[in-house]
């Protein structure tokens, strides 16, 4: 792995995602993120000179990230590290209250918004047969609770899902699921309403998580993992 890689990085607009792109920044490494919110993109366009790289992609929209990527990799290669963060939750309810557009929206951005950046970033990584693409599990993809029924599924089928994707890959690569652990975002207060002010804060949980993630390698591969710090 060269000393300064390339990390690609969805939903980096807040929360983890954002924590990450500026502690991989700050030691040196290069960041490509996406996100829907314009006005965060612009902000850490601002605040990252090039070759870091921002854009407004929708994950769950399969043209979008095909043209995404191909701006991507031609500009700068494949990433060496593919995290696929950008998730959603569903509002606290029962299964059956869950209304049809909701569960529709998790399942896309969770489920089928990591397949298209992996269907569309992948193939050149494996050209490669190099790169490590951790996918975004939670402590709620390896056990549930209730009234997060659409958010466990898709985080339950991630953790399958990325164990099939780590007997398709050559050696030399590494896919994982990974839950970060509990991190006070806008996703936590949406679960955990005012108790997610206990838990750490992105930036610190990124000092920690980071180096974690820059340490996993080919010999991880279909490992379900655990980032400290959280
Ligand atoms: N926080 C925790 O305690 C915790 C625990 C377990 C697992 N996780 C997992 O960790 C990851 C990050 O969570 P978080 O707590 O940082 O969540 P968050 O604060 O809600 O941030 C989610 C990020 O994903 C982006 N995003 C959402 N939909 C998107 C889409 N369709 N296309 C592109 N970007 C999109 C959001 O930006 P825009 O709105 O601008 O698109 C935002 O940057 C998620 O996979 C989550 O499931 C978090």
């Amino acid at each position: 792995m060269p000393a300064n890689r390339k990390i690609l990085i969805t939903g980096v607009s807040r929360g983890l995602g954002r924590a990450m792109a500026e502690e991989f920044i700050r030691l040196g490494h290069t960041v490509i993120g996406c996100g829907r919110s314009e006005k965060a993109i612009i902000e850490l366009k601002k605040q990252f000179a090039p070759p870091n790289d921002f854009a407004v992609v929708d994950v769950a929209l399969d043209e979008q990230v095909a043209t995404w990527a191909k701006r991507i990799l031609s500009s700068h290669g494949p990433p060496d590290l593919l995290l696929n963060n950008a998730a959603l939750i569903n509002r606290n309810a029962p299964l059956w209250e869950v209304p049809a557009k909701e569960f529709s929206d998790v399942i896309d951005v969770n489920l089928k918004g990591v397949v298209n950046v992996i269907r569309h970033f992948v193939p050149a990584m494996v050209a490669r047969r190099a790169g490590v693409i951790v996918n975004f599990s939670s402590g709620w993809g390896r056990s549930a609770d209730a009234e997060v029924a659409p958010y466990c599924a898709t985080k339950w089928a991630i953790e399958g899902l990325t164990n099939s994707l780590s007997q398709e890959l050559p050696s030399g690569m590494a896919a994982v699921p990974l839950n970060p652990g509990i991190i006070d975002t806008d996703m936590l207060r949406s679960s955990f309403g005012g108790a997610s002010s206990s838990y750490p804060s992105p930036s610190r949980w990124a000092k920690s998580a980071v180096p974690f993630l820059l340490n996993i390698s080919a010999r991880d591969n279909g490992r379900q993992m655990t980032a400290p710090g959280g």
